[in-house]
């Protein structure tokens, strides 16, 4: 595991899409594994302004995202579906038919997990995965549990997850309680990994996913054991690993 400490937000984010943008270049149909949430999103607008410049050609990538909540579907600006539209595909020339977030919305929500692991098979895989982190450790919505989840499964988001969206809705009540996500055995199946975090409210999860256990009380620490992931913190995420 490698961990890049950056100066701030900007430089992170700058870093993470030139990776992202170099990986298109050599393999312009390449499989990318994106994120939501906040820590994402300066990444994407550099993916974007380096389309802009002609820098970059989505025109042959295909995507696969992490999670979606259930309940929600594409069109509900809280989706993570909406997200990546807005915050990313609708800005660049990916063909949207080649990019894949699971279905809030399907009838059985079982079926849709087992549809969504085989999509991300059937692609060969993830070539790079982006990853944020939560609070509590958690990655996608994998959250802290007594076992790591193998496959895309529903979860229940647990309280912190919910108190911790809550940011983006206009009650706490209307933060769904449960979301689909790819499992860990997915996730560490990409062949190179990347995950940012920013903030302070990030540095003990980082610090626990750096020298903590390996366990699945804190998801992200099971990292550790891909070969290929690099971490970029901001000074603040990073705080606690230069004591
Ligand atoms: C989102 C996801 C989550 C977030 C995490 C951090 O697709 O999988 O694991 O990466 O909750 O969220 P932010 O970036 O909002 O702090």
């Amino acid at each position: 595991m490698k961990v890049v400490v950056t100066k701030d937000y900007t430089e992170m984010c700058k870093l993470a899409s030139r990776i992202f943008a170099a990986e298109i270049t050599l393999k312009p149909d390449c499989v990318l594994g994106l994120a939501t949430g906040s820590t994402p999103v300066g990444m994407y607008k550099e993916l974007v302004q380096m389309y802009n410049e002609h820098r970059v050609d989505f025109s042959h990538v295909k995507t696969v995202n992490l999670d979606e909540y259930a309940g929600l579907s594409g069109d509900n600006d809280q989706s993570y579906r909406y997200f990546m539209n807005h915050n990313l595909f609708d800005h660049i020339n990916i063909d949207k038919a080649n990019t894949n977030v699971p279905n809030g919305t399907a009838a059985d929500l079982q079926a849709e997990c087992e549809r969504y692991e085989q999509v991300v098979a059937g692609m060969g895989g993830v070539d790079i995965q982006l990853l944020g982190i939560g609070n509590n450790g958690h990655i996608a919505f994998n959250e802290p549990c007594e076992e790591f989840p193998e496959k895309t499964h529903v979860v229940d988001l647990t309280q912190n997850t919910i108190e911790a969206n809550a940011r983006f809705f206009s009650s706490m009540d209307e933060v769904p309680k449960k979301a689909l996500t790819m499992g860990i055995g997915t996730i560490m199946k990409a062949k190179k990994i990347v995950l940012l975090a920013n903030g302070p409210k990030k540095a003990q999860t980082i610090y626990d996913t750096v020298y903590g256990p390996i366990t699945p009380k804190v998801p992200a620490s099971i990292l550790r054991l891909h070969p290929d992931v690099t971490i970029f913190v901001d000074e603040e995420a990073g705080a606690l690993l230069k004591k």
